[in-house]
């Protein structure tokens, strides 16, 4: 287990305290903290809602949650009552006057202490919270606010919320979360790449063919359906978890760790992305949205179902082809695909290298694949090299791909942290280099914004799929137009 880092004492307030996120994610993440002896003693964590509840019903709404949300033998006793004794319960209105008086008081006269907004609620409240938090003198240097997605719509309303929150916070105290860059093998792909000197000559487009992304899911939207009918893939996962990934995997060398260094490298990238015109969607994209099918034996409603019926344009999957127009990545295509109701939960960075320049070994007789390189992010993960190897034998001579296969789980042998675990500990120890800079994320939907624009002139249509697939046919035809497959043994 790697060392823990102590942070230092805190009040964590959490604006929507009862609701999906705290419940199912940020709750549990600060309980295994708690475990874990991360928290100091004094340390309060303030959930604050619009409901009038007393402490001790909120308390119950936490256990519950615990329960069902951690791993069996995880939840114990003595664990709950001292992480009990940090929960706090706060009626917060963002426009009741006397909510705010009363947030102040239990905030106020506890002494120095990190004070962090999170902001677990409609982008909407955003900015009341936050000239709340102002209005109030809950704010100094010290303070930081965290953002969770989605970071608006479009660019434009992005920027609002980027200004409205900037009139309060200076950029250094404002975390924007993108709970990708907290899972583990995300941040294990700076390791690979800046931690070894094998890749770095091969990482460019004379050594690489293509890169593929992809991010499936097999759930559907659920109980999500009328806020995901607003955004869609493309929105939901592409415009920030991919284009995240995209950054980290082609950004050039940083001259550090240090946040600013690594986030000017991947703005960089964002800003390289070449446009996808209307001419270019019907090559360059795909979208797709699933219809009945199964999925791991069990029966799955359409999405227009789970919809109620009800008309809809919005797309539960994407795959684009983006081309970086830079000198590393001139004439390398990203294949990048996600979706819902795919196959399996499956997500993977595969390097696709290039073939051998001249082959000893005659094509009729040999079958020479390329070198590949796999990054598996969930489940199972680890890193695959598929090297050419001779199969043993004392007569004849034939060659097999092999995999130098690497499973982090079984060499590490430790529990998996949740992504929140270590994004909380960051916002308290005041690194920001695992958020997203306002240029970045505005960068983002800058490009993203261009896409749907595309989309809207071109009259993109709307691919159907079978749940329990890979997606639509058109995102195989997608790599077949350029002579490739998505690899997806
Ligand atoms: C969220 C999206 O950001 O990421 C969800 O809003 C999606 O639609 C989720 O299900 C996927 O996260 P993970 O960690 O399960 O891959």
């Amino acid at each position: 287990m790697a060392q823990l880092v102590p942070v230092e004492t805190f009040d964590l307030v959490i604006f929507g305290g009862t609701g999906d996120l705290a419940m199912r994610k940020l709750l549990p993440a600060l309980y295994h903290r708690d475990r874990d002896d991360q928290i100091t003693p004094d340390s309060r964590i303030i959930a604050a809602s619009r409901g009038a509840l007393s402490r001790d019903e909120y308390l119950a709404l936490v256990e519950e949650a615990l329960r069902r949300n951690l791993t069996d033998g995880e939840f114990d006793d003595a664990t709950w009552q001292t992480f009990a004794s940090r929960i706090h319960y706060a009626q917060a209105d963002a426009f009741e006057h006397d909510h705010w008086a009363q947030l102040a008081e239990l905030l106020n006269g506890v002494g120095a202490r990190v004070r962090v907004a999170y902001l677990a609620t409609a982008p909407s409240l955003f900015g009341p919270i936050a000239k709340g938090l102002k209005h109030n003198h809950l704010i100094d240097h010290s303070s930081r606010i965290v953002l969770e997605k989605p970071l608006g719509r479009d660019l434009e309303s992005a920027r609002e919320i980027n200004e409205a929150i900037g009139e309060c916070y200076a950029e250094h105290q404002i975390y924007r979360i993108d709970h990708y860059l907290g899972k583990e093998t995300v941040q294990n792909l700076l390791a690979l790449r800046f931690g070894n000197s094998l890749f770095e000559p091969l990482w460019r487009r004379s050594a690489i063919d293509n890169v593929q992304i992809t991010v499936a899911e097999d759930l559907g939207v659920g109980g999500r359906v009328e806020f995901y009918d607003r955004v869609g893939a493309l929105r939901d996962m592409v415009q920030n978890h991919l284009m995240q990934l995209v950054c980290l995997f082609a950004m050039e060398p940083p001259s550090s760790l240090d946040h600013n260094a690594v986030r000017d490298e991947k703005i960089k990238v964002l800003r390289s992305l070449k446009p996808i015109s209307p001419a270019d969607v019907g090559t360059s994209t795909v979208r797709g949205r699933y219809t009945s099918g199964a999925i791991g034996g069990e029966t799955v409603a359409a999405y227009v179902d789970e919809l109620g019926g009800a008309e809809s344009s919005t797309e539960t999957f994407v795959a684009l082809k983006i081309e970086i127009e830079n000198w590393r990545w001139s004439g390398v295509p990203f294949y990048v695909r996600t979706g819902k109701r795919l196959k399996a939960k499956h997500s993977e960075i595969v390097v696709q290298f290039q073939d051998v320049p001249h082959s000893i070994f005659p094509e009729q007789q040999f079958n020479v694949k390329p070198n590949m390189l796999r990054i598996r992010l969930q489940p199972d993960e680890g890193v695959q090299l598929t090297i050419m190897a001779k199969e043993p034998g004392p007569g004849g001579f034939d060659l097999r791909p092999v995999a130098l296969d690497l499973s982090f789980a079984e060499t590490f042998g430790v529990r998996y942290p949740d992504a929140y675990e270590r994004l909380l500990m960051e916002v308290l120890r005041g690194n920001p280099a695992l958020f997203m800079r306002r240029d970045e994320v505005e960068a983002a939907w800058q490009w993203v914004d261009g896409v749907i624009d595309s989309w809207a002139t071109s009259k993109q249509k709307v691919e159907s799929y079978v749940a329990g697939t890979w997606g639509p046919s058109a995102a195989a035809s997608l790599l077949d137009r350029d002579g490739r497959t998505w690899v997806e043994d």
